[in-house]
């Protein structure tokens, strides 16, 4: 069995994780949890999205976010958006404070696509368009996300042709790199497989990441099965943090304790030092009032308390 030999994680938990919290989070906190991440190590941050604050009142205050940073070299900044209107509000801040990446979010189902941002998913292909075009002017990389690849919580079982169609029409526009998202957290490892499979046919192994949601616990098994494909990027989340608004009951993403863990037991390398990243993730439970999501966290904050 080949596996990769070091792999990228990319920290989703101020957007994905802090997303669906009701209470308002201070810009304050979600800058620390992001300076506590770059220092443990994280090589790229999802730091928050601009999406109408109507909608998700939680990521309102991303500009104020994004300026608060204290960039680290070598650390990518991404940032959610989903049409002209977000990207503008991106990038209209001065050429240092902009996102080194952004990420524009598809659906492989219908329903999800209008829930999530009230259009087709071929409405959403023609918003992103433009997005492409001008964050690539800018130099700025574009990633896509396609949500729902395993199962959608309003049609159900979601077949990988139509992950299959998602990713082309990404690939035709321009996107560079494509998540491949079990939303809910519903998924197994040959069902990830094979959405991964479906991803596969437009875009090579380097430019394919798995964004699992933990529902079920099978994130672990369903990112072991994309390390055996040869997957080496993965979005997860400190403490396990999230849900998406749009897809009730759904839970965090699979904690990057967890997965660094896992990779580190199996001589995998991350560059993220797995105590760093542990007080990271204790730190916004702590303030969330809550204890991390993560079976490794606890089981290292309990061992360092004994
Ligand atoms: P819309 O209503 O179709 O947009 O929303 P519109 O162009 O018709 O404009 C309507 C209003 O929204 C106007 O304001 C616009 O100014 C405003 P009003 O005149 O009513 O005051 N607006 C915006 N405001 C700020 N930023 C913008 C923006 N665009 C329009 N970019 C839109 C379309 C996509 C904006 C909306 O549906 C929305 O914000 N949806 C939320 C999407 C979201 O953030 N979902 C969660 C993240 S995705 C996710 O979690 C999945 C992922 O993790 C992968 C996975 O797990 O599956 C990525
Ligand atoms: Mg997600």
């Amino acid at each position: 069995m080949k596996l990769p030999s070091k792999v990228k994680l990319v920290d989703v938990g101020p957007r994905d994780g802090l997303q669906n919290e009701k209470s308002p989070v201070p810009a304050a906190v979600k800058i620390e949890l992001v300076h506590r991440l770059q220092d443990a190590g994280l090589t790229e941050i999802e730091v928050t999205s601009f999406v109408s604050p109507k909608w998700v009142p939680q990521m309102a205050d991303n500009a104020q976010v994004m300026a608060g940073i204290r960039r680290k070299p070598g650390v990518r900044y991404s940032v959610l958006t989903p049409n002209m209107q977000g990207f503008e509000a991106a990038v209209s801040t001065a050429p240092e404070l902009w996102p080194d990446e952004i990420v524009v979010f598809a659906s492989a189902s219908e329903a999800f696509s209008q829930r999530n941002i009230n259009c087709s998913i071929a409405q959403s292909i023609e918003r992103f368009r433009p997005v492409v075009q001008a964050a690539q002017a800018r130099h700025i990389r574009v990633r896509g996300a396609i949500s729902c690849a395993v199962a959608c919580p309003y049609e159900g079982e979601v077949a990988p042709e139509r992950v299959e169609l998602v990713a082309r029409l990404m690939k035709d526009i321009g996107v560079e790199h494509i998540g491949v998202a079990d939303t809910i957290g519903v998924g197994t490892p040959i069902k990830v497989q094979r959405a991964m499979e479906a991803a596969l046919k437009h875009y090579a192994v380097d430019q394919v990441s798995g964004h699992f949601h933990d529902t079920y616990g099978q994130a672990l098994a369903n990112t072991l099965v994309c390390l055996q494909m040869g997957i080496w990027q993965f979005d997860t989340s400190c403490a396990g943090l999230g849900g998406c608004p749009y897809a009730k009951g759904a839970t965090g993403n699979v904690a990057t304790e967890d997965v660094v863990y896992m990779l580190h037991g199996m001589g995998i390398a991350t560059g993220i030092d797995l105590h760093k990243l542990v007080e990271a993730g204790k730190f916004i439970s702590d303030f969330l009032q809550r204890k991390p999501n993560s079976r490794a966290a606890t089981a290292l904050l309990s061992k360092a308390e004994a």
